[in-house]
């Protein structure tokens, strides 16, 4: 098995070359990333950028979002679907807005708690806001650590859901070790893990040659990458 300290830094490497220059991207705001976040559940990154724009634009900080009323809410949502995804982001910002000192919180525990927020946005909002090594594990996540460790079982099913968490936990923390917070490792490991799947680890035709951990992958070893959806 691939060691997670051989990982590391050919994909951070990688990242720093090839990352898309996506507008979240340019932000450390933790409101800013988890809409974001929400926003591109279930929906491609090129359909979320001009939403995300025209809402920053119209709710540029928690307490504007807070103020407005859900009608307005919904109508900036409109044609992005999925629209309890809208309605916990502005429940979630009243929730914020009543903070003592309404800001952001800064904990694991603290923003999973908000309505809408489950183990990955989380991870992701407390990884790329606050560079903290908090795993995330989305589709494009599983699909890369399956093919490179070899994860022959159904990564729905529990027991091997688990090990990828596990496994993503590893290579995060990781990145963590040995690194000033000035190189936002945590936050870079995570978005590189997700980018490698979207651009590169794709479903049909990975392009292997382009891929920094090739020399580690099982799927490629074994000839097997279509095994791995
Ligand atoms: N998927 C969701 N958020 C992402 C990010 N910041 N980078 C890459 N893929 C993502």
């Amino acid at each position: 098995m691939a060691a997670i300290e051989a990982l590391v830094r050919p994909l951070l490497t990688w990242f720093a070359r090839h990352a898309r220059d996506l507008p979240w991207r340019r932000t450390t705001d933790p409101y800013a990333i988890w809409i974001s976040e929400i926003m591109l559940q279930q929906t491609q990154v090129k359909t979320v950028i001009p939403y995300w724009e025209r809402w920053m634009r119209r709710f540029p900080i928690v307490g504007s979002l807070a103020g407005a009323n859900l009608d307005e809410v919904l109508k900036l949502w409109e044609g992005l679907g999925y629209y309890s995804r809208a309605r916990n982001l502005h429940q979630a910002a009243r929730v914020l807005a009543a903070r003592p000192d309404r800001s952001f919180p800064a904990t694991f525990a603290e923003v999973q708690a908000l309505p809408g927020v489950g183990r990955y946005t989380a991870g992701a909002i407390c990884s790329m806001a606050f560079n903290q090594p908090t795993p995330v594990l989305d589709g494009n996540a599983i699909r890369v650590l399956t093919r490179v460790f070899g994860i022959a079982q159904n990564p729905r099913e529990k027991a091997a859901n688990g090990r990828l968490w596990t496994l993503a936990e590893s290579l995060v923390t990781q990145a963590s070790r040995d690194a000033p917070p000035e190189a936002r490792s945590c936050s870079n490991l995570n978005q590189a893990l997700m980018e490698l799947g979207a651009t590169v680890c794709t479903p049909r035709q990975p392009q292997c040659r382009s891929c920094p951990w090739q020399r580690h992958c099982v799927a490629r070893k074994t000839k097997r990458v279509s095994e791995f959806p």
